[in-house]
């Protein structure tokens, strides 16, 4: 297995520091890589405002013609009951794809609340996620993504806006040995490794809310047999450096610890 997955997120349609130059760029250079897949982990408006939702829909529109595109939302995009124009207009809040070849299959979750900044997966989204991830066969390669990171990122002053059920999402990941989890909503790129589940973040891609030197980017994912390899991509002009290099170990015949429902 081979795959080129971009990971892109906090695109914040609306914003005033979203910037046109560099989201033509990013198409660009989405273009280019000619992905696989791409995951967008949320944040795709300012304030949930429906001009938002039809601007992000429309960049959307552009990036399923170059590959399949899965979107969660963020909590930015739940603001203003703004969940309504994400379900008309992108898709649903929580969905399980399973690649033609059968052998990658990815999560997509809601984490947001509506109109406050911290999130939460909740009970209900986690049962539905050990169910689903009980039927998954052993030898798939499995990738979740939510919105809110699962992990504290360095270089971004303050823990806050937190998923405030952290703990038990984490426990629930790793217990299915899920091999990725793809995050967004620091607005920095970040690359973590708990027991064999790579936790990859992405930076927010074409706006200019920064912390510190950071600059707007995104990230490239190759996935194979051996080997995850994820780069940070600068949006403004291509230039790249590796975040992680992971050697995956063997994922056939993956068997979760706890094959029943873990939670209840
Ligand atoms: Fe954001
Ligand atoms: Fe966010």
């Amino acid at each position: 297995m081979q795959k080129k997955i971009i990971q892109i997120s906090d695109l914040h349609f609306g914003e005033y520091k979203f910037s046109e130059e560099l989201k033509n760029k990013l198409k660009s250079q989405i273009e280019y890589e000619n992905p696989d897949l791409i995951v967008i982990a949320g944040d795709i408006t300012s304030m949930g405002y429906i001009d938002e939702y039809n601007s992000a829909r429309e960049f959307i529109s552009d990036l399923r013609s170059i590959s399949d595109v899965y979107v969660v939302p963020g909590n930015h995009d739940a603001c203003n009951v703004g969940l309504i124009h994400f379900r008309k207009l992108i898709g649903d809040r929580k969905f399980i794809y399973m690649d033609k070849n059968d052998d990658i299959v990815i999560i997509g979750l809601d984490s947001s609340e509506p109109d406050i900044h911290d999130g939460k997966i909740g009970f209900d989204q986690l049962e539905w996620l050990n169910d689903r991830l009980n039927r998954i066969p052993g030898d798939m390669f499995t990738i979740v993504t939510f919105h809110h990171h699962l992990l504290p990122i360095p270089q971004t002053g303050r823990e806050r806006n937190i998923l405030l059920d952290s703990g038990d999402t984490l426990k629930l990941l790793t217990s299915h040995k899920v091999n990725m989890v793809l995050n967004g909503h620091k607005h920095v790129s970040n690359a973590w490794k708990i027991e064999d589940m790579a936790i990859l973040n992405s930076g927010t891609a074409i706006t200019t809310r920064l912390y510190g030197d950071n600059y707007p980017s995104f990230n490239k994912l190759i996935i194979n047999d051996r080997e995850l390899l994820a780069y940070k991509i600068k949006t403004e002009n291509g230039q790249y450096r590796l975040l992680a290099r992971y050697y995956l170990d063997k994922y056939e015949n993956k068997q979760p610890e706890f094959p029943q429902a873990y939670f209840y």
